[in-house]
């Protein structure tokens, strides 16, 4: 699907984000794979759905056509902490703001929910730093994803105990 070729970084109007459905399932499946280019994201996203830990997941679509989406898993942690992954946006529709505006709705979700602590991810922070994801955030827990790529939001006031242990839910160990 094209859109209007012009420099506006802001996506177009008639963009939908809404939660994702059942029918959403295969088109979110080809546009995982497309945005990746290859099934590992797209067979994590039906796993977490399996397995129950797929907390938020919505879709970004163009005149009724699903153009992106976004999952937020459970993670096993003593704070409850979702995991944000994967993000995917349809690779001929990038750098128009559809990845920014699935973050940020997903955002107000986690955030109009009040029961959670903290949202991981890994990914490159010159991209999710805008969210307000941090590094520095990140770096006190105990985790096997420590990475210069691993960051974290907090979202409570609480001090948070160093080395706390935090894990993605089980169906990222097949990720490779
Ligand atoms: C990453 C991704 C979701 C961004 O979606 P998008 O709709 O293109 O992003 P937006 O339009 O909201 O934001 C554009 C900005 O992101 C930056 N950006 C886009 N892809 C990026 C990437 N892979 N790494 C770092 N920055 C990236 C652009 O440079 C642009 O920055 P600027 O505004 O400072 O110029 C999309 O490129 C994608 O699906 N990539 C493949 C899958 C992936 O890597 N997902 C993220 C890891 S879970």
């Amino acid at each position: 699907m094209d859109l209007p070729k012009d420099n506006s970084r802001t996506a177009p109007e008639r963009l939908i984000v809404r939660e994702e459905r059942p029918d959403d399932h295969d088109p979110v499946d080809a546009i995982v794979r497309a945005a990746f280019g290859g099934a590992g994201e797209a067979d994590l996203v039906r796993a977490l759905r399996a397995d129950g830990d797929a907390e938020i997941a919505l879709v970004a679509t163009l005149d009724d056509n699903v153009v992106g989406h976004i999952m937020l898993s459970r993670m096993r942690s003593e704070i409850a902490a979702l995991g944000l992954a994967p993000l995917s946006v349809s690779p001929s529709l990038e750098r128009r703001g559809i990845g920014s505006r699935l973050v940020e709705a997903a955002l107000e979700k986690v955030r109009a929910a009040g029961t959670w602590q903290a949202v991981f991810l890994l990914g490159d922070p010159s991209y999710y730093r805008r969210f307000g994801f941090s590094r520095d955030a990140a770096r006190p827990f105990k985790s096997r994803y420590q990475s210069p790529h691993f960051m974290a939001l907090l979202l409570t006031e609480q001090p948070v105990p160093a080395d706390l242990p935090i894990e993605y839910a089980p169906a990222f160990d097949a990720l490779t």
